[in-house]
């Protein structure tokens, strides 16, 4: 009896409380903020159109639906909708892409330094692994219908171990997770052989010679 009372008699104050809050938080939060690809960007990412201009099309991407160009040396294609491809996701720590895999495909050793990323294996089979900062190797085997989650920031990998294409679709906490290939680091640009060398362990026959595959130079 006597909480009821108290309740009843706080109400009104609670509403007018909720209401000014609701009504305040309405002017401070943004629904969103739709990439304006002709704007500088910033840490943060690129800047917001004004919502006025901003429509429908500027949430949806259709990119996914098809599957990618895996003639390659990777036997691979990535396909991202990340705030690059689709300017809904900017600030909203989301986005997506998918994976196609020929026999034999590999996703190399990558890392996305601005999300976790988690798999989900729609076709085929994949041998997927990470490695942790400690230096221990967490590795499966995934098979049609498997989910896995690899951490933000952490070396990972994904070949196509079966003899059938494989497709997998992953997610990010991030609408921009970046992506670093460990051998493009490695072997694609113009850092001296000698230094590749001193710098890693690796034999300059062999940066020289993985410099030529993927185009690096020096
Ligand atoms: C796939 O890529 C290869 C190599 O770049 C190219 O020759 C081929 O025409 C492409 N196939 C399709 C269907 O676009």
């Amino acid at each position: 009896m006597h909480l009821a009372y108290k309740v009843k008699m706080s109400f009104p104050a609670l509403l007018f409380i909720f209401s000014f809050f609701v009504s305040f938080s309405h002017a401070a939060v943004q629904d969103f903020c739709v990439a304006d690809y002709t704007a500088p960007e910033g840490p943060a990412g690129y800047s917001c159109k004004k919502p006025e201009k901003v429509t429908v099309d500027d949430f949806v991407f259709s990119g996914l639906g098809v599957a990618g160009n895996t003639s390659n040396i990777i036997k691979a294609a990535v396909t991202t909708a990340f705030s690059s491809d689709l300017p809904g996701v900017n600030g909203l720590g989301v986005s997506l892409g998918r994976a196609d895999l020929a026999p034999g495909g590999v996703v190399p050793f990558h890392t996305h330094p601005g999300g976790s990323e988690i798999a989900y294996v729609a076709k085929g089979t994949l041998c997927a692994g990470f490695v942790s900062s400690a230096n221990k190797v967490y590795l499966k085997t995934l098979k049609q219908g498997d989910t896995m989650v690899f951490p933000q920031g952490l070396l990972h990998f994904q070949i196509n171990s079966g003899k059938t294409p494989a497709l997998f679709f992953v997610a990010f906490s991030s609408a921009s997770p970046g992506l670093q290939l460990l051998d493009y680091v490695l072997f694609k640009n113009d850092l001296p052989t000698e230094i590749v060398s001193e710098a890693s362990f690796l034999d300059p026959d062999v940066i020289k010679k993985l410099k030529g595959v993927l185009g690096g130079t020096g």
